[in-house]
């Protein structure tokens, strides 16, 4: 049973507003597979739609517009190995699910493969059509149709990260493996 728990589609925004990497998941037909990405933001408040840069060399860019559709699940510190190798190779003739053997839920909205064990969150986007993206750029644009998150971490739209949920904290990459965790929290006072 899951403790996820759907986030409104009004916050769902700021689930990748810290820049963490995420984990893009794609499905069509028997095909399916995941992979790591860095580059990723919002980039409308209603409805909600976010860019993420998936190169159009990956199996999971082959995917995405065939089916027009991705996954974006936000690993948590816990997943880093996971996330790191699925990163580092392609899926294309190999599934990866099945090899790192990773449990996926599917998308309540379009289906999806997605991650909830040692993630934070996960959002399902239908790919906008965009004639940019379909010629040149490597950036995918999609609008966020259903979102849920871990509560211990995510919950009433905002983010916590404190000593109870560090196995959730979000990761971000540096380069060559080397990620840094979101960690303490600091509150700006009024000046
Ligand atoms: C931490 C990390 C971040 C990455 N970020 C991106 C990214 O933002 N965009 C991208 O196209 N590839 C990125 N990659 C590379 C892809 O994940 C990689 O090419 C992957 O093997 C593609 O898999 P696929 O062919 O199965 O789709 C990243 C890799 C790692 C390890």
């Amino acid at each position: 049973m899951s403790a996820f728990q759907p986030v409104a589609l009004e916050h769902a925004s700021r689930l990748v507003n810290h820049g963490p990497t995420v984990l893009v998941t794609s499905a069509d037909g028997s095909r399916r597979n995941v992979m790591a990405s860095a580059w990723s933001m919002p980039v409308e408040f209603t409805p909600p739609r976010i860019a993420i840069v998936i190169d159009k060399n990956t199996f999971t860019r082959e995917l995405v517009m065939a089916s027009g559709r991705f996954g974006v699940c936000i690993p948590g510190a816990a997943f880093i190995d996971i996330t790191y190798a699925v990163g580092s190779e392609t899926g294309r003739d190999e599934d990866k699910f099945a090899k790192y053997g990773i449990a996926h839920v599917r998308g309540p909205v379009l289906g999806l493969p997605l991650i909830e064990t040692n993630c934070a969150a996960w959002l399902e986007c239908r790919l906008i059509p965009e004639r940019h993206t379909e010629d040149a750029y490597d950036t995918c644009f999609g609008e966020v149709v259903s979102a849920a998150a871990d509560p211990r971490v995510f919950s009433n739209g905002h983010w916590t990260f404190d000593e109870s949920n560090v196995p959730l904290h979000t990761i971000h990459h540096l380069g060559a493996g080397n990620f840094a965790r979101a960690s303490t929290m600091l509150k700006a006072k009024p000046v």
